[in-house]
């Protein structure tokens, strides 16, 4: 067996390259040119790349695209799109124009309240604890003073502190539920540093509180640690117009798309199965921009499919009616974004995205995000209840098949227009560049 490395972390990069190089690929000349061709020739840009991550290689891009026509709240925006999914800018640019052309999307914030909490044993007298934290709310909040002046200069801050008995659920367990406002920033440093003071005032006090004397120790921290759960940082989009605004669609009326849309979002609302795929699409709309604005496409994903289960059932995160002659799509996302912080001032492109923007601050991205994803939403659920999702994807795929096969760029441009009026399938491009090639 290989042995492993000691101490990878401290080569440098060019070191690394080889090490890697050497020990995991056939040809270690082509793997380092490769490398290397991604590298940026500004060296202080190749730089700050380098020191976001450890033990960075080279950079991995995916596309940034712009989807334009986005009315929201009646402004317009172009809304910025970092991903690989070749349909997907295409589709929400789509239902971009669609809405354009019916009012726009609306938007508007719900909530912005983010969670964290400190976890910790006990194994006293539960009505002895409560009072202790009930006397100890000042000095906890009066401890964090250093890490939440400015915040709370700005209006935000350390919202409530709650103690919670989860001793039902495990012996001794019991936590801090600490809710903030942490306004244009995502908040994870601001909000795991105060529930590190929380953690540390509670045991410095447990250790002096009298009731607590016979216990050893009194209290046990576990871990103080933010939440990524945010039910109530929630934003809802939405779009409605009249059923006869909505005109015929690919050979089916208004009223019948319409009442398709309605079905299919109660289908995804039923069924776990379709719920995945149904919102999958959404977060192919949230996840691109969350990308692009440097925030964490992770910590969103997870909360959103915690969100979406909250039932107790996985079920769809939009929702669709017609009611009195109007039809309505809508959708209230959990969103933690930041507008401050993290990356948004480090990455010289999400940097732009956000001047793409307009300069949003944190609830104002929230709308844009989430406007991005029912449009996403919209747009896939409107080619599946008519032609079906293959005719627009494989068109946008047809590019991708291209390139695989190495066709030049004049081949590529004779061969998009003959799918013009052909269906695109890998098999049918084959055939028609070599039937193509045979003519020259
Ligand atoms: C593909 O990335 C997303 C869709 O499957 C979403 C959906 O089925 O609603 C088209």
């Amino acid at each position: 067996m290989d042995q492993p490395v000691e101490g990878f972390s401290k080569l440098s990069k060019e070191e690394k390259i080889d090490w890697i190089a050497r020990r995991y690929t056939a040809n270690p000349e082509a793997t380092i040119k490769l490398l290397q061709q991604y590298w940026n020739s500004d060296k202080q840009l190749q730089q700050l790349h380098d020191e976001f991550i450890e033990n960075t290689l080279t950079n991995f891009y995916l596309p940034l695209g712009v989807a334009p026509n986005f009315l929201i709240n009646g402004k317009l925006y172009a809304i910025p799109m970092a991903i690989e999914e070749s349909s997907v800018v295409a589709a929400a640019s789509k239902a971009a124009k669609f809405w354009l052309d019916r009012g726009g999307f609306r938007a508007e914030v719900l909530g912005t309240e983010k969670i964290g909490q400190v976890h910790f044993l006990y194994f006293g007298d539960p009505r002895q604890l409560s009072e202790f934290i009930e006397g100890l709310q000042p000095l906890l909040r009066a401890d964090a003073q250093g890490l939440t002046a400015n915040m709370e200069k700005r209006g935000g801050g350390i919202s409530s502190i709650e103690l919670r008995d989860k001793t039902s659920d495990i012996e001794g367990y019991y936590q801090l539920h600490c809710t903030f406002e942490t306004l244009d920033a995502m908040g994870a440093n601001f909000i795991n540093s105060c529930l590190e003071q929380f953690g540390a005032t509670l045991v410095r006090e447990a250790g002096k509180y009298p009731d607590f004397a016979k216990l050893d120790p009194p209290v046990e921290i576990l871990m103080s640690i933010l939440s990524n759960y945010v039910p109530n940082c929630l934003v809802r989009a939405e779009v409605s117009c009249p059923v006869a605004d909505l005109g015929a669609e690919s050979g089916i009326s208004g009223a019948d798309f319409a009442r398709k849309m309605v079905q299919a979002v109660a289908v995804a609302n039923s069924e776990p199965y379709r719920a995945v795929t149904h919102n999958k699409g959404i977060m192919n709309g949230v996840d691109a921009v969350v990308l692009a604005t440097g925030n964490d496409f992770r910590a969103v994903e997870a909360c959103v499919h915690a969100y979406a289960s909250r039932s107790g059932q996985y079920r769809s995160l939009s929702r669709a009616e017609v009611s009195n002659g109007t039809f309505r799509f809508w959708m209230d996302l959990p969103l933690a974004l930041g507008t401050v912080g993290g990356l948004t001032g480090l990455h010289p492109l999400v940097r732009m995205a956000h001047e793409i923007l307009q300069k949003p601050n944190a609830p104002e991205l929230m709308q844009l995000v989430a406007v991005a994803g029912l449009a996403q939403n919209f747009a896939a659920l409107r080619s599946l209840v008519t032609v079906g999702i293959q005719r627009g994807h494989m068109k946008m795929h047809l590019l991708n098949i291209l390139n695989q096969l190495s066709a030049t760029g004049q081949e590529k441009e004779i061969l998009i227009d003959h799918f013009k009026t052909h269906t695109v399938t890998h098999n049918a491009v084959v055939k028609a560049l070599e039937a193509h090639r045979a003519l020259k």
